[in-house]
């Protein structure tokens, strides 16, 4: 039986890594890179979907190629079949993320997009009352953060005693840059995109607290570090010509707040009121979250020309007008950023000495 791992992928076509890929934003970028890469003007790409469940990330392969089912799209059902890719990972391991990078440089010769859409928000209660008193009072704070509607689960560590949403958003990420950084040389212009959020505020990440086990907005946090890293890696990377970038998908209804129908109805009838209100980056659907991503993997030929310091948030009109916003990211601090980083490379030394030692590295 052919599966999504036995397909041969040429050489010569294009690799894009999407982690997250079987839901939310994740689905959206894929959904389009599909047919991108379906459309035959464009060069071959195959799109490698990283989740960290097999089943989920089946069957929202099997989603995706469905529409290609009718029997006079049967030459775009069989490019779609080898086009789509599967890679079993979990960010929150670090074990699984260095056997996964492995996996990849074994299945593929290159890599062109790096796309670190995977995240996770979690939620221990809801403070209603806050939430609404903010929306009557402050719209625009409540587009651009969600408001104080939910309260963050704070101090949890993974197995491995990392903060648990740093080890999600952040560190498997920067594990996969690391060890995949080989693979892109043989790429012509390789790129690497860092997912934020507008609620990313500097007020909310500590250099002391990088992992943010003590503080109450582990989200925004990992975000704003998310932000610190690609600034501070753009000008190495380059060197290496591989260009990083930070994006937003804006405001998506997806299953990030994970709080049942009834509060995802009452959002996205928010999130349409606040669009015909002409505030920004109310996108409501994973597909429009994408825009951003999209724009800078398959539409921006020079990515020289684009600006490391710009959140590219993906934004839409009252009309539905999809449109990339560019946004200032906020000044960092390159000296306690620089620190930030050494210790992650620390740790990215400790966790790989427990890898080759578990046979999961050669070296
Ligand atoms: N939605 C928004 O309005 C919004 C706004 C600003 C920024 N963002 C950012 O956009 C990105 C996508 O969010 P979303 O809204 O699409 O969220 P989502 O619907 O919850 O999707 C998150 C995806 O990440 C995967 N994931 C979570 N933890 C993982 C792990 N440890 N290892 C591997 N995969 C993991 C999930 O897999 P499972 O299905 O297995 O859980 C899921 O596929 C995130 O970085 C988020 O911070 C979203």
């Amino acid at each position: 039986m052919l599966t999504a791992e036995s397909h041969s992928v040429p050489t010569s076509s294009r690799v894009a890594i999407v982690t997250g890929a079987n839901s939310g934003v994740g689905y959206g970028i894929v959904q389009r890179l599909l047919e991108h890469a379906l459309d035959p003007r464009n060069e071959p790409l195959t799109i490698v979907m990283a989740c960290r469940n097999r089943s989920r990330a089946e069957a929202a392969r099997a989603k995706l190629l469905a529409q290609y089912a009718s029997k006079d799209m049967k030459e775009k059902a069989m490019m779609a079949e080898s086009a789509l890719q599967i890679l079993i990972v979990d960010l929150s391991s670090t074990k699984s993320v260095f056997g996964a990078c492995e996996e990849f440089k074994r299945r593929f010769s290159r890599l062109d997009y790096l796309i670190l859409n995977a995240g996770i928000l979690p939620c221990d209660h809801m403070n209603i009352k806050e939430g609404l008193k903010n929306l009557f009072t402050r719209p625009a704070y409540v587009a651009k953060t969600g408001g104080d509607f939910f309260s963050q689960r704070q101090g949890t560590v993974t197995a491995e005693g990392l903060g648990e949403v740093f080890a999600a958003n952040v560190f498997g990420h920067y594990i996969m840059i690391k060890e995949l950084e080989e693979s892109m040389r043989g790429s012509p212009c390789p790129r690497i995109l860092w997912f934020s959020s507008t609620t990313a505020s500097p007020e909310f990440f500590t250099a002391a607290d990088f992992q943010c086990v003590r503080g109450d907005h582990p989200y925004e946090s990992s975000k704003r570090l998310c932000e610190l890293l690609a600034i501070d890696m753009h000008d190495e990377l380059k060197q290496r010509n591989i260009y990083s970038f930070v994006v937003s998908p804006g405001n998506c209804f997806t299953g990030l707040l994970d709080q049942g129908w009834i509060i995802a109805a009452c959002w996205v009838g928010v999130l349409y009121l606040m669009r015909f209100l002409f505030i920004s980056g109310c996108n409501i659907t994973p597909r429009n979250g994408a825009t951003s991503a999209f724009y800078l993997a398959c539409e921006v030929e020079n990515p020289t020309a684009l600006d490391p310091t710009k959140l590219y948030h993906a934004d839409i009109s009252p009309l539905g007008r999809r449109y990339v916003r560019e946004l200032t990211l906020a000044a960092e601090d390159s000296k306690a950023v620089r620190s930030v980083r050494r210790e992650m490379d620390e740790l990215w030394r400790k966790f790989r000495a427990v890898a080759v030692r578990d046979g999961i590295l050669a070296r």
